[in-house]
Formats: C-alpha cells, structure tokens, sequence
C-alpha cells in the first residue's frame, strides 16, 4: 500500500491517540459477553482493540494504515494479549454477515456513501445479540481544533445514524459534549455523538 495521511500521521515512537482506551470504549465494554468476537474498524494504533483482548475478547482490528496496525500489534504483544489485524481500506473489506459479537466504531470518519455502506454491513455482521458501539464527532465540532476531520461533511449526527443503523436496537445514544484527552491527537471539549445498538436474539 501506498503511504498515505495516517501513515505518515503513525510514524514515530509515540501514539497519536494515547495507548489508553477511549472512554465511551472502556464504559461500554462491561456489556459484552466473555470471549466476544470483536471487530474494531478504523482503529489505527489499536488502543481499543488491545484493551478489549486484555479483557479476554477476540478481537480483529481492520484499518488502512500499515504503519498503525504495526504498532497495534507491538502494543498487544507489551500487553501479552493476541490480536487479530487487517489493513485494507474499508471500502473492500468483507464484514462476513453474522460473525461478530461486537462491532466497535471509534473516530471512524468515512465519506457518507462508504460510511452507509460500512454501518449497513456493520448490521448484517453482527450475530443475534451482538453490540454495535459508535463514538464519533459531531458536525458541530469543525473549527474548534481539539479534534477530529477538517470537513463536517465526515462527521455524524443521531438521525442519520439511526437511519444507517436501522436494524439494530438502540439502548444508548448521545449527542453531547465532552472533554476528551487522548494522546496528542485529541485535546480538549468536544461536540460528539456516541451509540450503543444490539442485534436483536433470534426469534
Ligand atoms: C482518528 S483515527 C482513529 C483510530 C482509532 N479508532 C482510535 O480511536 O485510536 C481514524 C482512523 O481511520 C482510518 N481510516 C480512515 N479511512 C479509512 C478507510 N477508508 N479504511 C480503513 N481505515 C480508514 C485511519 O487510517 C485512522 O487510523
């Protein structure tokens, strides 16, 4: 693969998003079921994925960047955890329909088409029961500089996540702000929209 933003972003000893799990991630997690096969998107130096294998998951980290999920993978091997990764674009990764127990969605930022088409795969992907979890910037959030994609048009509101995400049971949703810390990569209050949706058990 060619290098291309993130890779250059990743290069370097440091984590540009910290090696600690996102919030939203850690408060969630009590809500998967031991030994859960977890599929993280997007998630780059694979601090979430990491600290859901330490938590006993199988877990699958996917995201472009090589130079990202390099690190991930010295991040899990410190940890003494076994990770999974994938670098593809998520444009032609398969989620195989059915085959996870949590699909996991942090800072995720995709143009709209390749975003519905991810959130629709997102949903058959999942098995009964299984958890969808979104942290991601809010529109309101362009400007400030603490964080997230240059353009609103990369970030999400509530009603057009529900609409992607039809399917799912919704058991949280937030559009809030929060003051977030997360390595150098994100400083500070910050417009986001967080959810958390189940699969609904087989009849
Ligand atoms: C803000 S970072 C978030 C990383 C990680 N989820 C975290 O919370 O630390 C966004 C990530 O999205 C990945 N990404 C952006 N577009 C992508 C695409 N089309 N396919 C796969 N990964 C993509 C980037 O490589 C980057 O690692």
């Amino acid at each position: 693969m060619q290098p291309n933003f993130w890779d250059e972003r990743y290069q370097g000893a440091a984590f540009f998003y910290g090696t600690d799990p996102n919030d939203f991630v850690a408060a969630q997690a009590h809500r998967l079921r031991p030994g859960s096969r977890v599929l993280c998107l997007a998630e780059g130096e694979g601090r979430n994925a990491v600290y859901l294998a330490g938590l006993g998951h199988q877990v699958t980290a996917v995201d472009e960047s090589s130079v990202g999920l390099a690190k991930a993978t010295a991040l899990a091997a410190e940890r003494g955890v076994y990770l999974e990764t994938v670098t593809a674009d998520l444009a032609d990764f398969t989620i195989e329909p059915g085959s996870w127990d949590a699909i996991v969605s942090v800072w995720c930022h995709l143009p709209e088409p390749l975003r519905r088409q991810v959130h629709a795969a997102a949903v058959a992907g999942l098995a009964p029961g299984g958890w969808f979890l979104l942290e991601a910037y809010h529109p309101r959030q362009c400007g400030r500089g603490t964080g997230g994609p240059a353009t609103p048009a990369l970030m999400m509101t509530l009603p057009a996540l529900r609409q992607e995400l039809a399917g799912l049971q919704w058991q949280f949703e937030a559009d809030t702000e929060r003051d977030i810390h997360e390595g150098a990569g994100h400083q500070g209050p910050s417009a986001v929209v967080q959810v958390v949706a189940q699969k609904p058990e087989a009849a």
